[in-house]
């Protein structure tokens, strides 16, 4: 088993790796107070080939595989969380384009997303009434003509209102999983409406919107997939997503930590640095445990991916652990903070508000503990 990173890799890494702590880190507190969409910071991960790691050349991406994205993730995360997020869902909307996409799909979609001339793409499954069962459902797809007419509602949708192009579930046969297939939705048709920004409590400056469509005519080439198809393909998007979202929540509980470090290393309490203090070396301890065990589950679910085998159960266990683990890392770290920890003069804080969506988004924790049992007792 080799732990080494091949020379893509680390270039990959490199790269966000500078571009995450030269530029990213010292506006990520102004892009949370202010809630501003970065959107000239997502231009610039675009022009670093970050918004199609995993996508082939021919359709604008850097073809450097799954292990080189989580690895970006990790990276980009750490620096800013709100611009890591819509990075997450353009890779995962760019990748299941050019999985399930047809040839025309393609071309006209993923090199917009890739060279970041659309602002985002977006990933349209969540609904009001429900997002944890996804095959429940209620936006329909009715059949007109060649063409399709869509009618219902979407909630939680990251970049929805910035997107060049939306991914969007809807029910075109029966009940259940075998009746949702899947579109490519454009902005700005009739009857496509942007609804509430949401206030959120953390990724400030990630925009989460809901969409209503109201008779939304598209046309037949707007399918994508087979009908029937379109639950397979969310979950085939959604087991990618979850290693982005695992190695997101590795990248923010790492800020977490390392600010827990610097703090640690300056506050003096009692005669020394509070660093000294066993307390505070075993929360540290932990906290990096802990993180090292989250970035090898993510990393090992994406070398499966890369390696095309079967990554489900891995992708599943990776988002579980990692999305737990930045939670507690950034608890720990407002707590070694004190008081300066529950103020926003420090970033310790941010931190612990970006990490909570983790747990939730992409399958709550509840949800990939499901998944993982499914796995485990199917053989
Ligand atoms: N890959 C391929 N196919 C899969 C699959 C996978 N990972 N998982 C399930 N399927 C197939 C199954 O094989 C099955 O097909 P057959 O009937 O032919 O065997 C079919 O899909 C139905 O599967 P299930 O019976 O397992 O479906 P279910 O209704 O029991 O639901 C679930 C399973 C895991 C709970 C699923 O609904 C789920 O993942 N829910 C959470 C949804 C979610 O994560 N939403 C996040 C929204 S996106 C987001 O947050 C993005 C963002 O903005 C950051």
């Amino acid at each position: 088993m080799f732990f080494e990173l091949n020379e893509t890799q680390r270039l990959v890494q490199q790269a966000a790796r500078s571009y995450a702590q030269k530029t990213l880190a010292p506006i990520a507190a102004g892009i949370d107070r202010e809630g501003r969409f970065p959107r000239e910071q997502l231009l610039e991960l675009a022009e670093l080939g970050l918004m199609g790691v995993n996508v082939p050349e021919e359709y604008g991406g850097a073809a450097a595989g799954a292990v080189a994205y989580s690895l970006a993730m990790m990276e980009i995360a750490q620096g800013c969380a709100s611009t890591s997020v819509a990075m997450a869902v353009n890779n995962m909307v760019a990748e299941t384009i050019v999985r399930f996409g047809t040839e025309a799909q393609k071309r006209k979609y993923v090199p917009e997303i890739t060279s970041g001339r659309f602002e985002a793409a977006s990933y349209g499954l969540s609904e009001p009434q429900g997002g944890s069962d996804a095959a429940a459902l209620r936006t329909t797809a009715r059949k007109d003509g060649s063409g399709w007419v869509l009618n219902g509602s979407k909630q939680w949708i990251t970049s929805g209102d910035r997107a060049g192009v939306i991914v969007v579930w809807a029910r075109s046969g029966d009940a259940g999983s075998k009746g949702i297939s899947c579109f490519l939705v454009e902005p700005g048709l009739p009857g496509l409406h942007v609804g509430k920004h949401e206030d959120k409590m953390g990724l400030r400056g990630s925009t989460t919107v809901s969409l209503a469509f109201d008779d939304v005519h598209l046309k037949g080439s707007a399918l994508m997939g087979a009908p029937g198809e379109g639950f397979v393909i969310a979950m085939t998007a959604l087991d990618g997503g979850r290693i982005g979202i695992a190695s997101q929540a590795v990248g923010i509980g790492t800020a977490a930590l390392d600010a827990a470090v610097r703090y640690a290393r300056e506050r003096q309490a009692f005669g020394q640095p509070i660093a000294n203090y066993q307390a505070i070396r075993f929360m540290l301890a932990d906290v990096a445990t802990e993180l090292d065990a989250a970035r090898l589950l993510a990393l090992r679910a994406a070398a499966l991916k890369e390696a095309g085998h079967r990554f489900t159960r891995e992708a599943s266990m990776a988002k579980l652990f990692a999305s737990e683990k930045a939670n507690r890392a950034s608890d720990i770290a407002v707590q070694v903070h004190g008081g300066y920890g529950y103020i926003d003069e420090f970033p310790a804080e941010r931190h612990y508000r970006d990490a909570r969506v983790t747990t939730i988004y992409e399958g709550t924790s509840e949800v990939q503990r499901l998944v993982i049992a499914r796995e485990i007792l199917k053989d």
